[in-house]
């Protein structure tokens, strides 16, 4: 029997047949017709490589199947790229039978020459030479036809990620994960790993899960009726963290520039688009940063993220672009292109009051700004906008006091559609200010002592932000949803997968 060896260890794929045999590197042998075994190689490394003929296995999942009496052809993808590849099956070769095993979602792999496609639609094609089902999968897999509503989708989360839309928010999902870390990493600093149970409200919102091992039909109690928490795992009571901010200062008076990378949880009962009970933050930290450096610091890595997904995402984008929002990549392209406005909130809501628009919220100086005025501050300027300096009653207790006595150095960063994608401030270093801010707010002083220690011991100006990561997924895919963008979202009243 002719021999091939294979020039590269396990990597057949690679190989062409008609290649020498004089290769010393014997890792895998190649022999035609026992091909089962081989490892396969992913359909978007077969962008890179001729098709001329060379033997490949590529293993995945059927799509679709059509095709005439003689000959089949199935979609199958395997992931890595939202491209399929078409394989072509001579039915009379593998039998009529055999190939009704395999139906839209199977999961098959096929060894055969890679070839130019004749047909349209596609640059290359694999002539079938061996087929082997390893999953086969019924008239009942609920991925039968095109065109499935994302709310239908939504319940069959554990499947959604095999069609080319959660495909492609995925994959872009991962490469944003990755480009935050390189960022960071490529700037000097360092990933902080904030604890996921704490004692503490960073927030202050109140929105927080409880954490107990306590049996809450009948908990331990103390002789006034209340829930004697000494009793439960932590000896006091505790929480999911809100955010790794309070952990992420203590490190970056160390450290100097640190950031976070974490989920964090929110029990707020917001059911809107843009709201979920458990999401990821990143949370930067630096010494030495003023608000100001925290605003270029925060424009930055926004612009360098949607830079770093244009060119790395390049087919997802163009397919969610093309399918769901025809402005999608101009939106983006423009982000990265254009520098933000900065304004105070003061600024802000002069703007608002001025249009004389009719806001459902009506705007007076003191209140929170809601959707539509950020949407509208949005639509105004033509752009993203970062706005600073709150009235303290709007902002939590840590951010730094303005000589005014009434604002706070916050900064907010509002894109378009998403509203608030970046929430973040210079903190208050003063021991004194931040003391009596604690007691204005009625604040435990107790549960915070570690973390006005920092105040004590070497403090500095110090700033930081954090950016809701599926906030900003939803901005660079243009889903609508952010269930969309979370593989398993958790929400209000659903906990499901
Ligand atoms: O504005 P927030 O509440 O700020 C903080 O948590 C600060 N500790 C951050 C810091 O300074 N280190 O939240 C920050 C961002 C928001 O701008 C938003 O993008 C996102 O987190 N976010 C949510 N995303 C999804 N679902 C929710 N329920 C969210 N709440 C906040
Ligand atoms: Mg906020």
């Amino acid at each position: 029997m002719k021999r091939h060896t294979f020039l590269s260890a396990f990597r057949p794929d690679l190989f062409h047949p008609d290649e020498s045999l004089s290769t010393p590197d014997k890792f895998c042998i190649f022999e035609p017709g026992k091909m089962t075994n081989m490892i396969p190689i992913r359909v978007a490394e077969l962008f890179g490589i001729p098709g001329d003929g060379r033997v490949v296995t590529v293993k995945g999942w059927v799509r679709t199947k059509r095709g005439n009496r003689q000959i089949s052809f199935i979609a199958l993808n395997d992931g890595s790229v939202i491209h399929s590849v078409q394989v072509v099956v001579d039915i009379a070769r593998h039998g009529e039978e055999f190939l009704r095993k395999i139906n839209t979602g199977a999961c098959i792999s096929v060894t055969g020459k890679l070839v130019t496609s004749q047909g349209q639609g596609q640059a290359f094609e694999i002539q079938a030479d061996h087929i082997e089902v390893l999953g086969g999968a019924d008239e009942t897999y609920p991925l039968q036809k095109k065109g499935h509503s994302l709310e239908f989708l939504r319940e069959i989360a554990h499947l959604r990620p095999r069609t080319n839309t959660f495909g492609a928010v995925f994959r872009i999902r991962h490469h944003l994960s990755f480009a935050i870390h390189k960022y960071f990493n490529d700037n000097g600093f360092f990933c902080l790993h904030a604890p996921i149970i704490t004692g503490s409200d960073a927030e202050g919102a109140g929105e927080m899960f409880q954490v107990t091992t306590l049996n809450i039909s009948n908990p331990p109690r103390n002789e006034d009726g209340s829930v004697n928490f000494r009793e439960d795992f932590f000896g006091k009571p505790a929480n999911l963290t809100v955010s790794g901010q309070l952990e992420a200062e203590l490190a970056a008076l160390a450290l100097g520039k640190v950031y976070t990378f974490g989920p964090t949880f929110r029990a707020e009962n917001s059911n809107t688009p843009r709201h979920l009970a458990e999401f990821w933050m990143i949370e930067p930290e630096v010494a030495f940063n003023d608000i100001w450096n925290n605003m270029d610091l925060a424009e930055d890595f926004l612009k360098f993220l949607v830079k770093y997904a244009l060119e790395h995402c390049h087919d997802d984008l163009e397919f969610l672009n093309n399918l769901y929002d025809k402005e999608l990549l101009t939106r983006l392209r423009f982000v990265v292109e254009n520098p933000f406005e900065r304004l105070s909130y003061s600024e802000a809501t002069n703007v608002l009051i001025k249009s004389g628009k009719k806001f459902e919220f009506p705007v007076r100086w003191g209140t929170d700004l809601q959707k539509e005025h950020e949407n509208f501050l949005v639509d105004y300027f033509k752009r993203p906008a970062i706005l600073t300096d709150y009235p303290k009653e709007i902002k939590a207790f840590y951010m730094k006091q303005n000589d005014d006595g009434k604002t706070v150095r916050a900064m907010d960063i509002l894109f378009p559609w998403i509203g608030e994608i970046i929430g973040g401030s210079q903190r208050e270093e003063n021991y004194d200010a931040l003391l009596g801010r604690i007691h204005e707010l009625q604040i435990p002083e107790k549960d915070l002592w570690w973390y006005l220690d920092t105040r004590k011991f070497g403090s500095c100006v110090h700033s930081g932000f954090g950016l809701g990561f599926e906030r900003l997924i939803l901005f660079v895919t243009g889903m609508t949803n952010i269930r969309d963008v979370i593989p398993f979202p958790r929400t209000p009243k659903n906990a499901e997968f």
